[in-house]
C-alpha cells in the first residue's frame, strides 16, 4: 500500500512551466514535482489550484512542474482555459441528500484485508464521486468469493452498517488462519479495521462504558504493533480515502498521534494516555448534526459554532468514563490551538499548550488535509506537509519536523 518515493521516468511526463497553472480552475492531471531530483507526485487531479497552491509552489522554488504524457486530456484547452465559474462541481443537493443517506447507512473498510481466494457472506459496495454502486451481492445463505476483479474496483470500498459483525467475524477468522495471521500488515489492519469499527458504535453511543474499554484495548495493541515495527504505521493508518469518516478520521489521528509519541521516546505509559485521548479527541462530534457535519462548502457562523463546541461535548462525554486518565483530555480539548492564539476553544498559545495538544493539532491538521470532503479533494500527503510546514508559527516545529520526517515515506 505505501512504498518508498520511486523514480519516475520524466520522459513519459509532459514539462510544463508552474505559472501556466490556472488558479480557480481544477487540475484535469496529476501533478508531479521534482524534489532534490525525486520525483514527488503534489497535486492530486481534480484538486481546486488556488492562491496557496501557487505559494507553495514559489516557496519551494518550483517553476516547473510535470503530468502524464497520456493523460486523456487536451492540455492546449486546458492551457487557454480560464478560472472555473463553479469552484465545487458538487452543488446538487439532492445528489447531496442521497449522498449523505448511503454514508450513514455504510461503513468503510479497508480493501486489503479482502484476500483473493476468500469468501465473504456480506456485500460489498463502492463509493466515488457521490456514486454509490454494488461491487458484489452476498449474504450468509449465498457466500460471495473475493477476486482480482472485485479488488481492481476504485473507490471506498462499503459495507451496510447491518454487516458489521460478519466483517468482524471474517476479520478474525483471517487472523485463527496461521498463514496469513503471521504476516505483520494483517495484523496491523485488522487492529485498524476493528478501531474503526468500535469508535463508529462509539460515536453512535458516546456513554458506552464497553466501547471505552475496547478501544483501550485497541489503542494498546496500536502502540505494541508500532514499537515492534515503526514502519506499521503505514498499515495502520487509511490512506488516500475517497471520502471522509468520523471513525476514520479519529483512527488516522490516534496512530499519526501514537507515531509520533514514539519517535520522541515517549514512555510507554505516556504514549497510552496520549492515544486513548487521540483516538477519543473527536467524540464531541456525535453531538454535531449530520447536515453540518456532512455539508458541503463553508458553514455559516450558526453552523461554524455548533461545530467547534464539539470539543466541549466530547469533554462532557468523556468526563463521564471514570476510567479516563486526565491527561488523556489534553488532546480532545487542545487539538484545535495554535501556538499562536489563533485556535479555539481557549484561544491558547505558546506553553499553554501542552505536548499532547500539540502533537493531535499536527496530527489532525495533516489527516483533514489528506482526506476528500465532498467540497474539495485530497490533498497529496507531500503537499499536506508542506502546507502544515508552511504554517510556520501554528504549530510547534520542533514536532513538525519529526512528523515530516517520519511520513517522508509515504508516496
Ligand atoms: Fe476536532
Ligand atoms: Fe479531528
Amino acid at each position: 500500500m505505501v512504498t518508498k518515493y520511486r523514480e519516475i521516468n520524466t520522459e513519459s511526463r509532459i514539462a510544463i512551466d508552474a505559472d501556466k497553472l490556472i488558479v480557480g480552475k481544477r487540475l484535469p492531471f496529476d501533478v508531479f514535482v521534482k524534489d532534490r531530483g525525486i520525483i514527488k507526485h503534489l497535486f492530486n487531479k481534480g484538486m481546486l489550484f488556488t492562491n496557496i497552491s501557487k505559494e507553495v509552489l514559489k516557496e519551494k522554488g518550483i517553476s516547473e512542474v510535470y503530468i502524464s504524457s497520456n493523460e486523456n486530456f487536451s492540455i492546449d484547452n486546458y492551457l487557454s482555459a480560464t478560472a472555473d465559474k463553479k469552484t465545487s462541481p458538487y452543488d446538487d443537493p439532492t445528489l447531496f441528500k442521497q449522498y449523505s443517506f448511503y454514508k450513514d447507512k455504510h461503513h468503510q473498510i479497508d480493501k486489503s484485508l479482502l484476500l483473493p481466494g476468500t469468501k465473504i457472506n456480506f456485500s460489498l459496495f463502492v463509493l466515488e464521486s457521490f456514486n454509490m454502486k454494488t461491487v458484489v451481492e452476498a449474504s450468509e445463505k449465498s457466500p460471495a468469493l473475493i477476486t482480482e476483479s472485485i479488488l481492481n474496483t476504485t473507490g471506498d470500498f462499503l459495507i451496510k452498517k447491518s454487516d458489521i459483525p460478519l466483517y468482524h467475524d471474517y476479520i478474525n477468522s483471517l487472523l485463527k488462519e496461521k498463514a496469513v495471521s503471521g504476516k505483520s500488515n494483517v495484523k496491523a489492519i485488522a487492529i485498524k479495521e476493528n478501531s474503526k469499527i468500535v469508535i463508529k458504535d462509539l460515536l453512535d453511543d458516546p456513554r458506552s462504558g464497553e466501547k471505552i474499554k475496547e478501544s483501550k484495548l485497541l489503542v494498546n495493541n496500536m502502540i505494541d504493533c508500532m514499537l515492534e515495527n515503526r514502519d506499521s504505521i503505514y498499515n495502520l493508518l487509511t490512506l488516500r480515502g475517497y471520502d471522509y469518516y468520523t471513525y476514520t478520521h479519529s483512527v488516522n489521528v490516534c496512530v499519526l498521534s501514537i507515531g509520533l509519541g514514539v519517535a520522541i521516546d515517549l514512555k510507554k505509559d505516556d504514549i497510552e494516555k496520549l492515544g486513548i485521548g487521540a483516538m477519543l479527541h473527536d467524540v464531541g462530534k456525535s453531538a454535531v448534526p449530520h447536515e453540518i457535519l456532512n455539508k458541503q462548502g463553508k458553514l455559516d457562523d450558526v453552523e461554524y459554532r455548533i461545530m467547534r463546541n464539539h470539543v466541549i461535548e466530547g469533554e462532557k462525554i468523556l468526563r463521564t468514563h471514570k476510567e479516563i486518565p486526565e491527561e488523556s483530555f489534553i488532546p480532545l480539548l487542545q487539538h484545535h490551538e495554535k501556538l499562536t492564539g489563533k485556535g479555539y476553544p481557549f484561544k491558547l498559545s505558546g506553553d499553554e499548550i501542552k505536548l499532547f495538544g500539540r502533537i493531535t493539532a499536527i496530527a489532525d491538521c495533516y489527516d483533514a488535509l489528506t482526506t476528500q470532503r465532498p467540497y474539495k479533494p485530497a490533498f497529496t500527503p507531500f503537499y499536506a506537509l508542506s502546507i502544515v510546514a508552511k504554517e510556520t508559527g501554528d504549530y510547534d516545529p520542533d514536532l513538525l519536523k519529526t512528523f515530516i520526517k517520519m511520513l517522508g515515506k509515504i508516496k
